[in-house]
């Protein structure tokens, strides 16, 4: 069963997770304005633009000239938007849980291995390996969660179960997510700082290079990830479960 959903009018009044999981695309341009949309989903785009000190009029009209440039691209972000929550469950773990589980463990050998040969001209490296480890960790443990509690529960409250298991409602397991994605996104954002934005030294090795270019691909699919989660999922879950 699909949940159709029809899209809201693009204004500074909606949340800025609302935005991107109506217009998917709209995530490269949240990315290019330093836009939190994932953890910090919930905030009226308003709201962001007053904090970023961006005018909210202008930033409107840049979304929606990106709505109608992006809107016939070829390779746009897919719309998962009429998913029904089963599909979209399985969808997270098919692509986003899939790509941690193949590109953390290969990253976190590439930043040892940096780190050792390198840290003699930059020892933030030893820290951006022992953070790439750290984040590894959590993100195993995170997933496994989703994947053996959170995410069957989700597929049993859309075939009608209730929202009281044995521990508690569903609101709790989903919060301690959502707590676990702000850690995620806080040791990104430290790796970002830690590499001045992922930017090769001029001189740096191919495995260095490799690494930045990994940590970057890493952050922007973690904002997808995340976001898929926190602003369509979660609150979807939420609002099944409640009508159950
Ligand atoms: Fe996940
Ligand atoms: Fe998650």
């Amino acid at each position: 069963m699909s949940t159709t959903s029809t899209k809201p009018t693009l204004s500074a009044d909606l949340t800025v997770g609302e935005i991107v999981a109506a217009w998917p695309t709209l995530a490269r341009v949240f990315e290019q304005l330093k836009v939190d949309y994932c953890c910090g989903g919930k905030r009226p785009l308003r709201q962001v633009c007053t904090e970023l000190r961006l005018d909210p009029v202008s930033v409107v009209a840049l979304l929606q000239a990106s709505v109608d440039a992006l809107a016939s691209a070829a390779g746009s972000e897919l719309d998962v938007s009429a998913y029904s929550l089963t599909e979209l469950a399985d969808h997270i773990e098919r692509t986003h849980h899939a790509y941690v589980k193949a590109e953390l463990p290969r990253l976190c050998e590439m930043a040892d291995r940096v780190a050792r040969k390198h840290s003699w001209r930059d020892e933030r490296l030893v820290d951006v390996a022992e953070t790439t480890l750290a984040l590894a960790a959590e993100m195993f443990s995170h997933m496994d969660k989703e994947e053996k509690i959170l995410f069957p529960l989700v597929r049993q409250i859309e075939r009608g179960a209730s929202d009281q298991f044995h521990c508690g409602s569903i609101a709790n397991p989903i919060r301690q997510m959502e707590d676990e994605h702000e850690s995620a996104g806080q040791a990104v954002a430290r790796l970002r700082e830690l590499t001045d934005g992922f930017a090769p030294a001029e001189d740096a090795c191919n495995t260095h290079r490799a690494l930045l270019a990994g940590l970057a691909e890493f952050e922007s699919d973690l904002h997808r990830h995340v976001h898929k989660e926190n602003n369509i999922l979660f609150p979807r879950t939420l609002q099944v479960a409640g009508n159950n």
